[in-house]
């Protein structure tokens, strides 16, 4: 029998909601499929930090590297902690663990109503690929003359070689597997966004990474665009997009509108992969920590319970993984049960025990 440790952190307000919901559905398919999961819950996080002045144990990544798999809830509550302090854990975790890749598939399921007028089942089916150790988020920099009228900051972007090709290929890899175009070249497409215009170091070398893998993918079709115009291509046009690989900034910007096209926060879940599993991989839902919902079992697990699904897949339960997608599919697709923010009024918990009756048939 197979056998997964899990390390769930929930994290700070809704975080602790939806971690519960995750955790059940986590369990329902393992009991469904046959395999054990031993979960671990860790209180880190913004009272955490109140009461020891650290968001999470110096000994933290040690003590995660034992698990198989990790689930965050959400971080931050700008009234307890501010968030440059708070996420260091998330940051530290992707860092740490060399999660170098951001998976943040964007999917609308049927049932489904998205702000988006262009945004249906049918058009929105796009993985957005995000560089997650480097780039933007390098926290290099500093503070100068602070103080004084000529105080200045630095923040620079660090963009390697490796860095830039691993998230590239794994791009042209995914495009390949998803065969959005069919059997026959090009199979899909990865679209390289960018913003070497006005970016004329980084995202130039960027480009040249890009163009240079994709040299070794001829059945995989390329597409090139600026990151301004691509939010606007986002919604004016979401069927034309199979895979995009975007820098560690422009990824996080381009995925909160693809949460859009997909509902809404309440649904994108993502993935902080480290494919060589040489650590633990992370996964989340993408949403805040929304801390003025906190306790209200308000929220939407789907998000969560979706992040467990990419979990599964990562840990090659597959099989268990597809259930968890038909059950929220079939869940979303009767309708019945609807949180505030589809506007329903079920609460947090309903929406993950139907999701669960769905699953296990009980
Ligand atoms: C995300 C979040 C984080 C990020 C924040 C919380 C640091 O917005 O996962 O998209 O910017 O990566
Ligand atoms: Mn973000």
């Amino acid at each position: 029998m197979s056998s997964y440790r899990v390390a769930i952190i929930p994290g700070d307000g809704v975080g602790i909601e939806v971690a519960t919901e995750a955790a059940k559905t986590l369990q329902t398919v393992a009991d469904k499929h046959g395999f054990r999961v031993e979960m671990e819950n860790f209180n880190w996080g913004c009272d955490y930090y109140l009461k020891n002045g650290v968001i999470m144990p110096a000994r933290a990544l040690d003590i995660l590297q034992e698990f198989n798999a990790i689930f965050l809830g959400c971080i931050g509550d700008a009234n307890k902690v501010p968030d440059h302090i708070s996420l260091t854990l998330l940051l530290a975790i992707r860092k740490g663990f060399d999660q170098y890749i951001n998976l943040r598939p964007i999917k609308l399921y049927p049932g489904v109503e998205s702000p988006v007028k262009t945004a249906t089942p049918e058009t929105v089916d796009m993985v957005v690929i995000r560089e997650n150790t480097e780039g933007e988020y390098s926290a290099a920099g500093g503070f100068f003359k602070l103080g004084s009228p000529d105080a200045f900051a630095i923040q620079t972007g660090i963009f390697t070689q490796k860095g830039c090709e691993r998230a590239i290929r794994y791009a042209f890899e995914l495009a390949r597997k998803r065969k959005k175009f069919g059997d026959k070249a090009p199979v899909g497409m990865v679209t390289n966004c960018t913003k070497s215009n006005a970016l004329n170091y980084s995202m130039v070398f960027w480009d040249s990474v890009y163009k240079k893998v994709a040299a070794e993918y001829p059945d995989v079709k390329t597409d090139v665009a600026l990151v301004d115009a691509l939010t606007m291509w986002f919604v004016k046009n979401p069927e034309y997009f199979d895979v995009i690989v975007a820098s560690n900034l422009f990824g996080d910007i381009i995925t909160d509108l693809g949460a859009m096209l997909q509902g809404g926060m309440g649904f994108a879940a993502g993935g902080n992969i480290n494919p060589e599993n040489i650590y633990p991989s992370m996964f989340e839902p993408i949403h805040g920590s929304a801390p003025k919902y906190a306790g209200k079992a308000i929220v939407n697990p789907i998000a969560a319970i979706e992040s467990i699904r990419m979990m599964l897949d990562h840990l090659g339960e597959e099989q268990a993984a597809l259930d968890i997608q038909k059950a929220v599919v079939k869940t979303l697709t009767l309708g019945k049960v609807k949180t505030a923010d589809m506007g329903g009024t079920s609460k947090t918990h309903e929406m993950g025990d139907v999701i669960r009756k769905a699953i296990s048939g009980k």
